[in-house]
């Protein structure tokens, strides 16, 4: 079957990349990774195969020691430039030789100050969603799946790890060779690298936690229900396929919360506040290793399939561990971000539909929490309609069926449609899948928590001011749902009031001080600039960076104040990061 994916230059009828044999030489002098890549394909070549690449410098490609003719031949903004190989004669297996440029967007690399540490530089990748094609030539499109074997160069007291299994580190005139092979097979977006000052500790026997040294107990003892949460997962979803569940901690400028790469999810450190109340993040990233890692979406049009089935997985697990009551919670939450974000983009805008077509469209450009929370409200509708015995029995023929396989929306569609067709009696498929906007039937929320939230929000909109004693007892969610149903800006003395009585001033908790920080920006309190000046210095979540800015932006006093506060930090934070930052200042006309 043809597929097309509007996000990759890459022809599947030409064959596909089966394995790779990396050799990275990654040196922080002039913040290049140089690499050699031996590739096997599923079937030899007669003729040309394109490869996805951007800014890479090519030096070489080769096949059995003679030269292979290439060129770059296709250029556009979004998918970046095609690498033609060319007058291919039964080729299945060759090399390239490349380095990739400074500006590369799978890469940040950071100088010591930007580590906790402070003493050593630091590199890591991100390559969801298009972005691998900056670290090494490849098929940059999910739908295609390989195993790899890499030596990585880095310079000692560094080590490198890596999304796959580590085999051995060897010490050599000044370098540390760290090996690694990658078993299970991973499209291209799941290919992760850090390089660091990084030590280890185990805390089951199946996962570890990597951090700098100077943080790494801290974060081990946060993360320490990760092997409950794994067992868990297993008895909903099914045997856990990747051996090893391992976490490593950002530094603080990694542009997003956490990201799935198998074996090692990566995870920003502002989630690590001493009490795991922000853990769940956790939970999110480690059921991507069901959906996500294990089914993977074909295209990024169908980004709805990983983002929308991990949150309902993420929910599931929740349930057991928290109770009904949390996850009912948790869900409230994530649906209202949702909803805000729907009525910024317009209700009937196509950035409201679980999937469109993306010709033309970055995918990085239209984020967003739709297909997270759209997508857990549709599957938990058809679990609604047919009963939780029954919708289980079919996410595990599902997950069974389609493990280590990329499958579109219509594929899901198909297997629905035979697996479980009480659900499309039931269910307004099209309008879920197709349709624009939150439809009307979703599943309705409820929870006691966010009852006592809303009793002491009914009291604050009546002059009554939430007291510290009842403010004290809730957990940080109740927090932040509470500052999410305040209106956009409240008067000067209660937002000082607030900070004491949500004792926010020691507080680390950005994922309650982003929503504080926005509130009072667009409240007029002056003297929280050194704080949201702070944050915006350090944080790369752009989750929590963007409404704070965007407060800024739109509040008078502060407005003419964020262009220079982001100039100052901009060499600091992640290419991805930069671009978002510079889009809200552009759109806002500074
Ligand atoms: N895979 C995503 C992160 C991602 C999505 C990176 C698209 C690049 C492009 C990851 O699983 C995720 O969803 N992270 C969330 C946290 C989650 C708890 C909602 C985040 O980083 O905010
Ligand atoms: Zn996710």
């Amino acid at each position: 079957m043809a597929l097309s994916d509007p996000h990759s230059f890459v022809d599947l009828q030409q064959s596909k990349i089966t394995h790779i044999d990396f050799m990275l030489t990654v040196d922080f002098a002039t913040k290049t990774i140089q690499g050699v890549a031996a590739y096997r394909l599923e079937k030899p070549v007669q003729g040309s195969l394109f490869l996805d690449t951007r800014k890479l410098i090519i030096k070489k490609a080769h096949h059995n020691g003679e030269a292979l003719k290439w060129d770059i031949d296709q250029e556009d903004p979004i998918r970046g430039q095609r690498l033609h190989l060319k007058q291919l004669n039964n080729v299945f297996e060759f090399t390239i030789e490349f380095v990739t440029d400074v500006e590369a967007s799978a890469l940040q690399w950071l100088g010591p100050e930007q580590t906790s540490g402070g003493r050593h530089p630091f590199l890591f990748s991100q390559c969801q969603a298009i972005q691998a094609r900056s670290m090494f030539p490849c098929q940059d499109t999910p739908s295609v799946r390989f195993t790899f074997t890499a030596e990585v160069i880095v310079p000692e007291p560094l080590i490198a790890v890596m999304a796959a299994a580590p085999v051995s580190i060897r010490a050599q005139d000044g370098q540390n060779h760290c090996r690694f092979e990658m078993p299970q097979s991973i499209p291209s977006y799941l290919f992760a690298l850090a390089v660091g000052m990084i030590a280890a500790k185990d805390i089951s026997k199946r996962c570890r936690i990597y951090a700098e040294p100077n943080i790494l107990d801290e974060a081990a003892w946060e993360f320490s229900e990760t092997e409950a949460k794994l067992i868990e997962a297993e008895r909903l979803f099914g045997p856990y396929e990747w051996d090893r569940y391992d976490i490593l901690v950002m530094p603080p400028s990694f542009p997003y919360g956490g990201m799935e790469n198998p074996r090692l999810t990566f995870v920003t450190p502002v989630v690590i506040v001493g009490d795991r109340s922000l853990t769940d993040l956790v939970t999110h990233e480690l059921a991507h290793s069901w959906t996500g890692n294990l089914i993977t979406n074909a295209t990024w049009e169908d980004f709805w399939l990983n983002e929308g089935w991990t949150t309902y997985a993420q929910m599931r697990i929740d349930e057991v561990l928290d109770g009904r009551d949390y996850a009912q919670m948790k869900s409230a939450l994530g649906r209202e971000a949702m909803m805000a974000a729907m009525k910024r983009f317009g209700m009937d805008s196509d950035l409201t539909k679980l999937t469109y077509p993306m010709e033309g469209i970055d995918p990085e450009e239209v984020f967003s929490t739709v297909p997270y929370y759209k997508g857990q409200a549709f599957l938990e509708a058809m679990e609604q309609a047919v009963g939780r015995k029954e919708f289980d029995a079919f996410v595990s023929k599902y997950i069974e069926t389609y493990k280590f396989q990329s499958i579109t929306t219509e594929a899901f569609l198909s297997f629905l449609a035979k697996e479980l067709p009480d659900a499309v009696d039931a269910v307004d498929i099209n309008l879920w899948l197709y349709e624009p906007g939150f439809p009307e039937g979703a599943p309705v929320i409820a929870s006691n928590l966010i009852d006592e939230v809303d009793a002491s929000l009914q009291a604050y909109h009546q002059g009554d001011r939430p007291k510290v004693r009842e403010v004290r007892g809730w957990n940080t969610d109740q927090k932040i749902l509470f500052f999410r149903r305040l209106p956009k800006s409240i008067p000067l003395e209660d937002v000082i009031d607030f900070e004491d009585a949500f004792n926010l001033k020691q507080s680390r908790n950005y994922a309650v001080l982003f929503l504080y920080f926005a509130l009072a920006v667009r409240s007029g309190y002056e003297d929280i600039l050194p704080r949201v000046e702070d944050f915006i210095r350090t944080v790369g979540r752009g989750y929590h960076l963007r409404p704070v800015v965007q407060a800024m932006v739109e509040t008078q006093w502060s407005r003419p104040l964020i262009k220079p506060m982001i100039e100052r930090y901009r060499h600091r934070h992640h290419p991805l990061t930069v671009r978002m930052l510079e889009q809200i200042l552009e759109k806002a006309g500074l």
